[in-house]
């Protein structure tokens, strides 16, 4: 299919700080598995690689927080989320972790390879030293003011309000996250990537791939117009790969220098399991290997720039061929988040629902191109109106019809009509649509295509009527159920990278060898005479409370792996502000004079406040918890001096606040303040 001899794909490490969530699937886990099952079934040579990165600052930070050895917290969240994958039917060839000895080894040979060759530069550096713990304060040891944006609770590597990368030393009024005081610039010494005398080698290979994605491209390009700078590759801390140099005591590489070198340890470690050590250096020295990097978007530049060139000042190694990173996954409209417990933590969800539902709704839903957004009403949406009406009802109404009416065997000596022709060639099409959808890393896409040809099915039955047929035309009959068959025949290969266990089932059912290929997908997968059993639907619906429950759990944080306040749903207290953030928020009674829906909108509603001294016009995301009659003639809390935004084609003048209760409601802050009062 390609021109190159394998394929060796990379699935991001995920730190081993904490459980896995739907973000985590849907950025890198789901499509690397689609895009690996996919090459599996069409007999490439295939090898799919991920591990735990069990190194960087937020592990140690969690293991001082739980009082506990950060081995102990890798530990744990290594098995954890190695189980989780693997019941959530992401098949890594190999799952290895960043605290093995090979990695130590494998990681401190890289970095001498570098060094021998004289690609580091060494400098001394001015850095935030915590002086009650005695020790430098890397990345996010420090929270500090973002320089570019104002955020006031900004990491020493990153903002997470505004994105900027940032070092320690960038952050206005820093703070040590260990003992809360502010630390001293003290002097140390690093060892340094010089990313910009790569600049132009990259430039040229990047512009070699003008077949990434647009958001991919986008990101790297934009690191490289600013122009690239040393990086240090060295930190002191001790809890890491130790820098192996004599004048590194005390220090250890940078979880991101070792952490991608993880893809090459745990490869020697795969191939060391499989009896034959060396072949894992094909895997990346041979030029005949194509390297997929499979991430979320916070980790381009380090799959797209810094890794690279750590390979490329090394020598031996392959570049990443395709970087097919996904942007963000939201829940139910909001931003993920681990430390607000406002996630879904894959191990628990599927204790509620079957891993093959959660792969397929998250598979429709990538974010491919832009963030998406994740939602349980959408989930049952997707799981009922989809699964079960379609795919299941179309496989189940075949099967059984073949059971009851063709003594369970696939009916002999047809006569096609032009419908059925038609019925068939949707095989073929749709193959061909999906395969190229797989192979350009557009899932969502290979997803509808293949949902579209179970529509086929589907109305191909209806259209035809076996239930009249079967007593007034039994030929016609016969043709039907044969040409049904083999559409689900054809779907349960088509379908089998994303819902690997369902479509197992549906072969059984069919009779079909469980070791099916891509290349036997055609319109006749299935001989006159073949047994198939019906046996148990493949998708049942979900149910309104089943739904309602999950909604609960998320609003009320109930989850248990949290760190929320156990105080019946109630979400812990944001961080301390300062009294003069809080002053310039000017906070005002104003009264209710009409309040009605936006045309066009399911979600705004337009209020028109008397704000004692003029009218304001206020619009709204709450059309869907609160009818406006009810408002009417309330007094309420608003915002008075929020810049006015448009919206709809209408300026918002302000913010109505709404107090949200652990279910979701809104209720409006009321007041029998005079319109125009402050609120302070
Ligand atoms: O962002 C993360 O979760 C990192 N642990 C990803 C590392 S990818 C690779 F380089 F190891
Ligand atoms: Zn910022």
């Amino acid at each position: 299919m390609s021109s190159f001899k394998r394929t060796l794909i990379t699935s991001a490490l995920p730190y081993a700080n904490g459980p896995l969530h739907i973000g985590h699937i849907a950025g890198a886990y789901l499509p690397s598995d689609l895009y690996t099952r996919f090459l599996r079934m069409n007999g490439e040579s295939v090898l799919h690689i991920c591990g735990s990165d069990e190194h960087g600052v937020p592990i140690t930070i969690a293991a001082e927080k739980e009082g506990c050895t950060p081995q102990q917290i890798v530990d744990r969240y290594h098995e954890l989320n190695k189980a989780t994958f693997q019941n959530f039917g992401i098949s890594f060839d190999y799952y290895g972790r960043t605290s093995s000895p090979t990695h130590k080894e494998t990681a401190s040979e890289f970095f001498q390879a570098l060094e021998k060759q004289g690609v580091f530069v060494r400098k001394m550096e001015k850095q935030l030293f915590d002086t009650e713990k005695k020790m430098f304060l890397p990345d996010r040891y420090v929270k500090g003011t973002c320089p570019s944006c104002g955020y006031t609770e900004a990491y020493g590597d990153q903002c997470e309000k505004c994105g900027k990368s940032l070092s320690p030393s960038d952050l206005i009024d820093p703070v040590s996250v260990l003992s809360g005081t502010k630390p001293e610039l003290k002097e140390t010494e690093h060892w340094f990537l010089p990313l910009g005398e790569y600049q132009k080698e990259l430039e040229e290979w990047i512009g070699g791939h003008k077949e990434w994605k647009p958001n991919v491209l986008g990101q790297v390009n934009s690191w490289l117009q600013s122009g690239l700078s040393d990086r240090a590759v060295t930190r002191d801390l001790s809890w890491g790969v130790p820098v192996p140099h004599p004048d590194g005591v005390g220090k250890v590489l940078y979880v991101w220098f070792d952490a991608p070198i993880g893809y090459i340890s745990a490869t020697k470690e795969w191939a060391e399991n499989k009896g034959n050590p060396e072949e894992w250096s094909q895997w990346w020295k041979d030029s005949g290997t194509r390297l997929i990097h499979f991430i979320g978007k916070d980790n381009i530049v380090f799959h797209c720039i810094i890794f690279p060139v750590m390979l490329k000042a090394h020598g031996e190694f392959i570049l990443p061929d395709q970087v097919p990173a996904n942007e963000f996954l939201n829940l139910e409209g909001n931003k993920l988040s681990t430390s607000r417990n406002w996630a879904i933590w894959l191990h628990e969800a599927i204790e509620e629902f079957e891993p093959d539902l959660f792969r397929y709704v998250i598979a429709s839903i990538l974010p491919e191109s832009k963030d998406s957004d994740f939602s349980w009403k959408d989930f049952q949406q997707r799981v009922n109106s989809e699964l079960a009406d379609v795919l299941g009802n179309f496989t189940n109404r075949t099967l059984t019809f073949i059971e009851r009416f063709s003594e369970g065997r696939i009916p002999s000596e047809i006569t096609f009509n032009e419908r059925d022709h038609e019925a068939l060639r949707a095989i073929e099409e749709q193959k061909v649509k999906i395969t190229q959808a797989y192979q350009s890393f557009k899932f969502r896409e290979a997803v509808q295509e293949t949902m579209h040809l179970a529509r086929e099915g589907n109305r191909y039955f209806s259209e035809t009527e076996p239930w009249k047929t079967r007593t007034e035309n039994p030929e016609r009959c016969n043709a039907t159920l044969f040409v049904s068959a083999q559409i689900a025949a054809a779907l349960s290969v088509l379908f089998d990278p994303i819902m690997p266990t369902k479509m197992r089932q549906l072969r059984s059912a069919l009779d079909l060898s469980d070791e099916m290929t891509w290349q036997e997908v055609n319109s006749e997968m299935l001989r006159s005479g073949s047994k198939v059993k019906a046996g148990e639907i493949l998708f049942a619906k979900i149910e309104d409370d089943k739904i309602q429950a999950q909604l609960e759990k998320l609003n009320s944080g109930s989850s248990t792996t949290t760190t929320m306040d156990e105080n019946a749903g109630v979400s812990p207290i944001s961080d301390v502000i300062e009294f003069d953030q809080f002053l310039p928020i000017d906070l005002r009674a104003a009264k209710i004079l009409s309040a009605e829906p936006v045309p066009k909108s399911d979600k705004l509603l337009k209020f028109t406040l008397d704000l004692g001294i003029e009218n304001r016009t206020i619009l709204s995301g709450v059309a869907k918890h609160l009818s406006p009659d009810k408002l009417i003639g309330k007094t309420v809390v608003i915002v008075s001096n929020l810049k006015p935004r448009m919206m709809m084609g209408m300026e918002s003048q302000g913010m109505v606040l709404f107090a949200e209760e652990p279910d979701g409601t809104l209720k409006p802050v009321l007041t029998d303040a005079l319109p125009g009062s402050n609120v302070k």
